[in-house]
């Protein structure tokens, strides 16, 4: 008697678990036969790898004919981040950023938020004295900000289309990472 309840708990906790990890296993698709197929604009065994085609137009083979700004690889599902700022992860679906960079590019270098990271930095060493001394530096960042963040806007665009040229062995990685595309 006790023997049979602890088997039938057995089961259901397998199937639960298959359940479960079969839902796990597809991230934006749904599984059939025992692999991932996946929605438009996704990719990857669990489909957990989005496109970012800059065209609605694809390719014969299903990759994308240009990415949208940020994104590398034949199907543009890498993500390219700041060069000094950021470093993509493992999987090179997110970049960790450097403070005082932010944004999921780590391209948000505003000069509020190179201001509050520094001042930051100054009040941590000097103690407030340092804040002080920076305060009369506020007016002069507000008064240039609208004109810089325009600047800093198209450095940051330059920045990001020389890294897409340079991505080549980052493309070698994802490659291996990716199954075989079917029609
Ligand atoms: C897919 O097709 C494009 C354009 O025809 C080609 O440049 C690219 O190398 C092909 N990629 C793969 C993975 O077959
Ligand atoms: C980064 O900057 C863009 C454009 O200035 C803005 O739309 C976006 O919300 C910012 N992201 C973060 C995380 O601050």
């Amino acid at each position: 008697m006790c023997r049979a309840l602890v088997a039938i708990l057995l089961v259901v906790v397998i199937v639960a678990t298959a359940v479960t990890s079969n839902k796990l296993r597809c991230v934006h698709g749904e599984l059939e036969s025992d692999r991932c197929v996946c929605e438009d604009n996704y990719i990857g065994q669990r489909c957990n790898r989005q496109m970012h085609c800059s065209t609605f137009m694809r390719n014969f083979n299903g990759t994308c004919i240009a990415c949208e700004l940020g994104w590398t690889g034949p199907f543009c599902d890498s993500i390219v981040c700041h060069t000094e700022y950021g470093t993509p992860t493992k999987d090179l679906l997110m970049c960790e950023c450097i403070e005082p960079a932010i944004g999921s590019h780590c391209t948000n270098l505003t000069t509020s938020n190179i201001y509050l990271h520094y001042n930051r930095r100054m009040a941590e060493f000097w103690g407030p004295l340092g804040a002080i001394v920076i305060i009369p530096m506020i007016a002069c960042f507000v008064l240039c900000e609208r004109a810089s963040e325009k600047r800093q806007e198209k450095r940051i665009e330059r920045v990001m289309a020389d890294m897409k040229e340079a991505a080549g062995d980052q493309q070698v990685e994802q490659l291996l990472d990716r199954e075989p595309k079917g029609p």
